[in-house]
């Protein structure tokens, strides 16, 4: 039995093959329609969600299966103080498959110890999101034609931002990717994903606070991410560092004419709604892959082929 606990535990050669079968279900979703039936997912949402819990959803129901779960720890029995562990042996008993969000980092491999049916971590804390980064594969191949030679930007609060933090670890295995990440001091990404993966890696990588405009020419992807208030300490310090970077009209001015600019949503004000037309602008796209990566991974992992 797998999990996906880490975007590390699938090699590019699966990463390639659930990309391909992504793309397949995006032009054929007739012939998946039934390959789920009578197979149910559990959602287990202790922490807020859209894209995630409802394209995880979306995903069974367009697979023909069934779903099951909860979308806050506050109507779960986890309020009246049940352990992670025990909500998962019990899940177990009524799902064949659980995704799973948690705010604790390394509560999803928690659950992956105890599991008797596969757990896809659906997000936890400010340390990954494996399955959001299979959405940011899938577009960044859908729209470059590759996952390899490019100059990538990481922008906004790289330190709590878990979706960062599983990219940089997907794209360190592609060759001739370059990485510029672009944060205030205070919110730089963590040194155990530098040292881990970038220095580890051999990876060209610069770290920069400087303007965006300054650094848009260089790249061929921009990757905005939200300061992630939930994870400050203090309301003063998410307040003062919030609108950090922006993205205008005017930063996109020297940006290349085929940058692909994502964002693993939800947005706060980190991308002008004037850039939403601009062709430049992926993430409407992006959010879209995300149902059918997630529909190819609940095969992969339920060992269900067409
Ligand atoms: N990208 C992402 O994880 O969005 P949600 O928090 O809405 O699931």
């Amino acid at each position: 039995m797998r999990h996906l606990i880490d975007i590390r535990e699938l090699s590019t050669g699966e990463i390639a093959s659930l990309l391909d079968i992504a793309d397949d279900i995006m032009l054929h979703p007739e012939d998946y329609r039934e390959l789920c039936r009578y197979k149910k997912l559990a959602t287990l949402f202790f922490e807020p969600s859209t894209r995630t819990r409802l394209s995880f959803e979306a995903a069974m129901y367009e697979l023909g299966g069934q779903v099951l779960g909860f979308s806050e720890a506050a109507s779960s029995s986890a309020a009246k103080g049940e352990s992670v562990a025990d909500t998962i042996r019990v899940v177990g008993c009524y799902a064949d498959i659980i995704a799973m969000r948690h705010p604790k980092e390394g509560a999803p491999l928690v659950a992956s110890g105890v599991s008797t049916v596969p757990i896809i971590n659906a997000g936890d804390g400010g340390h990954n999101h494996p399955t959001q980064t299979l959405t940011d594969l899938m577009t960044i191949r859908r729209e470059k034609g590759s996952l390899s030679g490019f100059t990538i930007g990481l922008c906004g609060d790289l330190k709590f931002g878990r979706t960062v933090h599983s990219l940089i670890s997907a794209l360190a295995r592609y060759d001739n990717v370059r990485f510029v990440l672009i944060s205030p001091e205070e919110l730089k990404l963590p040194s155990y994903v530098k040292n881990d993966v970038l220095r580890a890696g051999n990876r060209e990588f610069k770290q920069t606070a400087a303007d965006l405009a300054d650094v848009i020419p260089q790249l061929d992807v921009l990757y905005m991410t939200r300061v992630q208030r939930e994870r400050f300490f203090n309301e003063e310090d998410y307040i003062r560092l919030r609108d950090s970077y922006i993205l205008t009209p005017s930063k996109l001015a020297n940006a290349k004419s085929d940058l692909t600019i994502l964002h693993p949503l939800p947005r706060v004000n980190e991308i002008s709604p004037e850039i939403d037309s601009d062709p430049r602008a992926c993430y409407f796209r992006q959010a879209l892959c995300g149902k059918y990566v997630r529909m190819a991974l609940i095969l992969k992992l339920l060992e269900v082929t067409k």
